[in-house]
Formats: structure tokens, C-alpha cells, sequence
């Protein structure tokens, strides 16, 4: 799938890689990676923050995707998007810090150049026009290949893109929000100011983290995972198990999960063009990449979409 005007193709879900030196080692994610990558896998998801909650610290991730990439020798198949403004070390997005980052997200990734560069979050205290330069600046430089914005408001966004167009800075080409068949906010303001401008939606926690896979149901045990408490306190209640009630029905009916269902839900939103999951085995990865087989009916995507409006 052809990235919005970019010249990046991408696989129909993305992998994320937030679990990288959380949920899983450094073993167990390149199994993961190994996994998503045999399957036609070539979208992954990362951030210079990443791993800051945990005894790695930050840049764990990027640093396990970075060797991953080096012993398995296939950068060029890859795209590979990280992100800026939310390091501990130096959070927002002035130039210093996007400077800084930059720097540090290649080494620890171990590639010449990013070719997504989200700003991972708004940064209201830096003028847009110092973000929008500095961005691209790195394009020119051949550090980035193209940027994107996550966790946006709409007007915030809309006023990016237009004073890229009015001042012929960089222009976001993507946007990154908290989007699922559970979390539906972008529908009311976000997704028409992507339609509009023509940016590519990739939005994340696509799984609702665990929930809509399934595994977590009312009267079950609770999952093994360090997500299971913010999981239940976010979705154990009667909407949370009627959109689970449909995932069922619809997957029954393709011989599919939960997970691959949500996701093509998703797939099939206006202005998605690749959903992020994270996986934390390659039988989790089989899930999330039947995803993108899956074609799902209109009748199908309005139930689902009633039964967690
Ligand atoms: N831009 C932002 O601010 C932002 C914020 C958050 C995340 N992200 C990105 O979005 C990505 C996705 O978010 P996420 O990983 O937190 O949440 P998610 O994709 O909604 O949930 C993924 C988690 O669900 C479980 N799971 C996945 N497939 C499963 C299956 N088939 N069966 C059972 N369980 C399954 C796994 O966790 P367990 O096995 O541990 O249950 C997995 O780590 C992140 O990795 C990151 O790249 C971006």
C-alpha cells in the first residue's frame, strides 16, 4: 500500500515496537521480527523514547530493532518510522531536540535514515515553524525521508499543514492516533482533516492493547501480561464485551481471531491505510498479519462498528 504521496510501500499492518525490551528480550523479539518479516512484513513502529519504563531505559527499542536489522542484513526491505519529543532526556520538538534525537535514533537503529519521523506528540511551547524547519532541514540532509504527526489535535494539525503549504516548509504526510474499534475520538474531527490533506491514518493501539484480541473475557482468568490491570480498568464493561460478542460472530464466519477482525475493521476506516499492534510471540504475529487478507462486508463493518458505538 502506497504511503499517502510518499514513495514508501508499506504491508497493511504495522508492527509495533513498544514491547521491545518490555514484554519481550531481546531473543523473543527477534522472533517476533523474524515472524512479521516472513510473513511480508516490512512496516515497523518505533520510538527514541521507548523503553523508559523499563531497566533498559530509553532506546531499547530502536536499539533491538537496530541489531535485528544488522544480523538479518535487510534494511533496504524496511520502513522504518520512529519518533521525536517525548524523550525523557529532552522532551518537545525545538530544534535542539530534534537535532539531538535525530542523531541518536540512527545510531542506536544503525541505519543513514529514517523514513517516517513522527513528532510523537504536539509540543505548544516551540513555534510550528522551528518544528516544521527543522524537519526539513533532516529531509535535506538525507537523515529523514519523510515526517508525520501522532497525538495531534485537529486544529493543531490543520494549522501545521497549512502553514506548510502558505510557508513551503515540510508537511506532515501521516498521522499516528489512538484509533480503534473501541476508541473512536479521531472519527469525530481528526479523520476529516487527514481526508482532506491527503495524509495516510496510522493508528495505534489497534488491539485496544490485548482486549479486542479476545483473550480477556469476563468470567476467564486474567492474561499474564504487566497490561492486564490498565486493560480490565479501561474495558471491562458492557460495551468492551459487545464489540468482543461481534469480533467473535465475525471471525467465526471467516474461519479468523478477534485480532485479525479488529484490525481489518480498522483497515477497511476511512483515511486507514495500516493499522499498529505489537505481538509478543509469532503466533500472536500469524493473528495480526491474517489481518490483511481479510476483506471484511459492509453488513459486517456496521455491525462492529454498532456494537461498540
Ligand atoms: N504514538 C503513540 O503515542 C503511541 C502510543 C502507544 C503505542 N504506540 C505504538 O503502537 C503500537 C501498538 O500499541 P500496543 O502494542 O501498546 O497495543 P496493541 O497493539 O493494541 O496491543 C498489542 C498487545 O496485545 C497482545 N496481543 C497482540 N496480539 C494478540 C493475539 N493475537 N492474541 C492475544 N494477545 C495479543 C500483546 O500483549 P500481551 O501478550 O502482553 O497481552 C500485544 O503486545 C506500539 O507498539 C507502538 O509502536 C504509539
Amino acid at each position: 500500500m502506497r504511503l499517502a504521496s510518499t514513495d514508501l510501500d508499506v504491508f497493511r499492518l504495522c508492527l509495533g515496537g513498544n514491547v521491545f525490551a518490555w514484554t519481550l528480550d531481546e531473543d523473543g523479539s527477534f522472533e517476533v521480527l523474524d515472524a512479521y518479516f516472513a510473513a511480508g512484513g516490512n512496516f515497523i513502529d518505533t520510538a527514541d523514547s521507548y523503553g523508559h519504563w523499563t531497566s533498559a531505559g530509553e532506546g531499547a527499542s530502536e536499539r533491538i530493532i537496530g541489531r535485528w536489522i544488522a544480523s538479518r542484513g535487510n534494511r533496504d526491505q524496511l520502513v522504518i518510522a520512529t519518533k521525536v519529543g517525548m524523550s525523557r532526556r529532552r522532551p518537545g520538538l525545538s530544534q535542539g531536540a530534534i537535532r539531538q534525537a535525530i542523531e541518536g535514533s540512527l545510531e542506536r537503529l544503525g541505519v543513514e535514515t529514517v523514513d517516517l519521523y513522527y513528532a510523537h506528540r504536539d509540543d505548544e511551547q516551540t513555534p510550528l515553524e522551528e518544528s516544521l524547519s527543522t524537519f526539513g532541514a533532516l529531509i535535506e540532509e538525507g537523515k529523514v525521508r519523510y515526517v508525520a504527526a501522532s497525538n495531534y489535535s485537529a486544529q493543531r494539525l490543520q494549522r501545521a499543514l497549512e502553514l506548510a503549504a502558505s510557508e513551503g516548509l515540510a508537511s506532515f504526510v501521516a498521522l499516528q492516533p489512538h484509533y480503534n474499534l473501541l476508541e473512536r475520538a479521531y472519527e469525530r474531527d481528526l479523520a476529516e482533516v487527514c481526508a482532506r490533506w491527503s495524509l495516510a491514518c496510522v493508528p495505534y493501539y489497534g488491539l485496544a492493547r490485548g482486549f479486542l484480541s479476545g483473550k480477556y473475557r469476563p468470567d476467564g482468568a486474567m492474561p499474564d501480561t504487566p497490561r492486564a490491570a490498565s486493560v480490565r480498568e479501561s474495558y471491562f464493561n458492557e460495551r468492551g464485551f459487545s464489540a468482543l460478542e461481534a469480533l467473535d460472530e465475525v471471525a467465526d464466519a471467516h474461519g479468523s481471531t478477534p485480532a485479525a477482525v479488529a484490525l481489518a475493521w480498522l483497515a477497511a476506516q476511512p483515511t486507514v491505510l495500516a493499522p499498529i499492534a505489537s505481538a509478543t510471540s509469532p503466533a500472536q504475529v500469524r493473528q495480526l498479519v491474517d489481518s490483511a487478507r481479510l476483506e471484511l462486508s459492509e453488513q459486517e463493518l456496521l455491525r462492529l462498528s454498532a456494537a461498540a458505538g
